[in-house]
């Protein structure tokens, strides 16, 4: 018997963007997500959300928990996000840091899943956003404006991302999910401080996979998929191996019935099939080289993190030619692909202690 070819090996990546919720379902989210990915930002638009240091010493326990019942306790890393609120004073920041924290995440309020405790006048957080800079915590923006068209509101947030680039020099600031041109070109017009994640969807969909024919829920998140033109500018960023964008996968799951039903949430559970899909990817684009650098370097670099496989310790993952089909569901959710062929398998390689 021949051995399946190996597409490539990378140290075990990190994902900057991820929703792992709260609850019975934290610890399969944590599972799914643990399998392709060692370091994951957690997002704090759980219920309730996540804004003390005392709820991100909770939250970590519960995930540390969860990646032990898969014999990942040591390996797997959460890292923390506080949610900005009127409700988070200034003088939490500290505490908030010490607690495990490395950025915390400004949701415009109604914006997406969960914000309706999110901001509605950005100057009333300055003092948090200056205790932040003081502290050299990330500020992480879901950059959209709730009351523009729909399709507009990342572009008709980017001023604000621009005055507050502007009112704190030394900030870092995330542009979490950008979908759009717009936004690439605001981010090369920003100093070095200012960073991007990108999503899977965003690159691999556009809004005709959403609405064009039937209507696809599952590919229903906030920003939505925007024109071609627009996924054509994320591709290029990123195939050109942009210095400033990293991978942030916004995976979020919905249980089937939140999904497909008349008043749909936002989200796309990607966590499964992340890494195969960004692989091949890569792969299509003639740029399988770029990938490591995309998922495990320039996202730590950004955060000040050692990079993934800079340690001998460091897990290794394969991506082997070996192709499955994505399960029609992952506990109560459908991921992204689901019932589809991916090319890769991911197989996680021994660790040297
Ligand atoms: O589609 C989305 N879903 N976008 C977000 O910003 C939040 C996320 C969620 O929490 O479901
Ligand atoms: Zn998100």
């Amino acid at each position: 018997m021949t051995r399946p070819e190996i597409l490539i090996e990378i140290p075990k990546p990190d994902d900057f963007h991820i929703h792992l919720r709260q609850g019975a379902e934290l610890q399969q989210y944590t599972h799914d997500v643990a399998r392709s990915f060692r370091r994951v930002l957690a997002m704090p638009n759980t219920l309730p959300p996540l804004k003390t240091p005392e709820d991100l010493r909770d939250y970590r326990a519960q995930i540390t928990k969860a990646a032990g019942v898969i014999g990942l306790f040591e390996e797997f890393t959460p890292l923390l996000t506080f949610k900005l609120g009127s409700d988070v004073p200034a003088t939490s920041v500290a505490a908030l840091k010490k607690a495990g924290a490395v950025a915390g995440k400004l949701y415009p309020q109604g914006a997406t899943t969960n914000s309706e405790d999110g901001v509605q006048d950005l100057g009333e957080m300055y003092p948090l956003i200056e205790a932040m800079e003081a502290e050299d915590l990330v500020l992480c923006i879901h950059g959209e404006d709730p009351t523009a068209f729909s399709l507009n509101r990342e572009a008709a947030f980017l001023p604000k991302v621009a005055q507050l680039v502007q009112d704190f020099p030394r900030l870092r600031i995330v542009m979490e999910h950008i979908t759009t041109s717009d936004a690439v070109t605001a981010l090369n017009s920003f100093p070095d401080r200012v960073g991007a994640t990108i999503t899977l969807h965003h690159l691999l969909n556009n809004l005709d996979d959403l609405i064009g024919g039937f209507l696809n829920p599952h590919l229903f998140c906030k920003p939505v998929l925007k024109a071609p033109n627009h996924q054509q500018a994320l591709v290029a960023a990123v195939l050109q191996g942009h210095p400033k964008i990293f991978f942030g996968s916004d995976s979020a799951p919905h249980a089937v019935d939140q999904k497909e039903c008349a008043v749909g949430c936002a989200g796309v559970y990607t966590a499964p099939v992340a890494l195969p899909l960004l692989a091949e990817f890569f792969r299509a684009g003639d740029f399988l080289q770029g990938l490591e650098p995309f998922i495990c370097h320039r996202g730590a670099d950004f955060y000040g993190l050692p990079r993934a496989g800079s340690l001998a310790s460091d897990p290794q993952v394969a991506l082997v030619a070996e192709p499955w089909t994505v399960p029609a569901r992952y506990g109560r959710v459908v991921s992204y692909a689901a019932g589809s062929t991916v090319p890769y398998r991911v197989e996680t390689r021994e660790v040297q202690k």
